[in-house]
């Protein structure tokens, strides 16, 4: 991808997190490390991985919410930590985030119109007419009733609340969506009606997602290029038609092999990659290779050396030291 095609770039990050027990260190988790990935403008890329893979922890660092112990986040060939404080948190309201739960993220005492509105107070955006006729406008974009401005979020249907969530984000008029799971708590038709709302927005204002979902199902519809992590790390990583189409890290193939297809002549062939056991303690991976205690193809290098991404084609990276050799053999 050339330079002016990529909205977001993120190099080498890595978060950090201690554990204090009365304020004595007890452990260091590692729920980022040394991702690196580029979001292209008008495009939508998915971030896979089970709980606790530091998926949301990435959108956190990207926004600001929590802090990146090494590496970079990039805006438009800006680097945030060139900025000043102030400077970077302007910058970063090109960037908005839809979290997973809108009954948790929206104000329960604020009115629509005021939650709608907020971040272009924040912004020092127009005045409080100017602000009431955005509120009223964007909330048609996101198919709602202008009767609902004057409700509170309580009054609303799950579907309708991640509308107002999105309302709310696409406001200041961003170029990034973060969006963190943000069908998982609503139901299989509204989801639907979600996703195209979603893929409309994106073609009328040329908006690059990152979303983040465990529903590799959805990922593959949604999605251009997809992001596979495992504790914190990316082992497979590239567009979705290579990774869909020719998974290559057993713990793609695993999560892959979980997904049920409508074709039940695939479904009744197929064979399936069951993963044992749970993942790893995060405060104590696995030396080498993070995956190598669930993976049925490990060998003993695996155990001693942590294998780094390589390029397997044009469009797809893969962390693998066994899939290293047989392409390299
Ligand atoms: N504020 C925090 N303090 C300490 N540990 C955290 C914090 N947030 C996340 N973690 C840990 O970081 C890892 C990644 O978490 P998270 O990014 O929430 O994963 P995901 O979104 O993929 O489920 C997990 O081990 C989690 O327990
Ligand atoms: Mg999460």
């Amino acid at each position: 991808m050339s330079a002016n095609h990529i909205a977001l770039s993120v190099d080498s990050l890595s978060v950090n997190f201690r554990s204090r027990v009365f304020s004595k260190v007890k452990g260091v988790v590692h729920a980022v490390d040394q991702v690196s990935f580029d979001l292209g403008r008008g495009t939508t890329t998915a971030i896979v991985g089970e709980t606790g893979s530091g998926k949301s922890t990435i959108l956190k660092a990207i926004i600001g919410l929590v802090e990146a112990s090494e590496g970079s986040i990039t805006l438009n060939d800006v680097n945030f930590s060139q900025l000043n404080s102030r400077a970077a948190s302007e910058l970063r309201h090109h960037i908005q985030m839809v979290f997973q739960d809108p009954i948790g993220s929206l104000n329960p005492r604020m009115r629509i119109s005021e939650i709608i509105a907020e971040p272009l107070v924040i912004t020092k955006t127009g005045n409080k007419i100017d602000r009431e006729q955005m509120a009223q406008e964007i909330l048609s974009k996101v198919d709602l009733k202008p009767e609902l401005l004057s409700r509170f979020p309580h009054q609303l249907s799950g579907g309708q609340r991640q509308r107002v969530a999105i309302a709310r984000a696409l406001i200041v008029q961003p170029e990034v969506l973060l969006l963190d799971e943000p069908l998982s708590a609503l139901d299989v038709l509204v989801q639907a009606q979600v996703v195209r709302l979603l893929a409309d927005i994106q073609k009328a204002g040329n908006l690059s997602y990152l979303f983040v979902t465990h529903d590799l199902a959805l990922a593959s519809e949604i999605a251009d290029n997809v992001v596979v992590l495992y504790l914190g790390r990316i082992v497979e990583a590239g567009s979705v038609k290579e990774v869909f189409e020719n998974p290559s890290h057993p713990y793609t193939q695993a999560l892959l092999s979980a997904v049920p297809t409508a074709d039940h002549k695939i479904e009744s062939t197929r064979e399936r990659v069951i993963l044992i056991g749970d993942p790893p303690n995060p405060f104590d991976p696995p030396s080498g290779c993070s995956f190598r205690t669930r993976c049925p193809a490990a060998e003993e290098k695996c155990s001693i050396e942590r294998p780094q991404l390589f390029d397997l084609a044009s469009d797809h990276r893969i962390a693998c030291h066994v899939v290293h050799q047989r392409s390299s053999s």
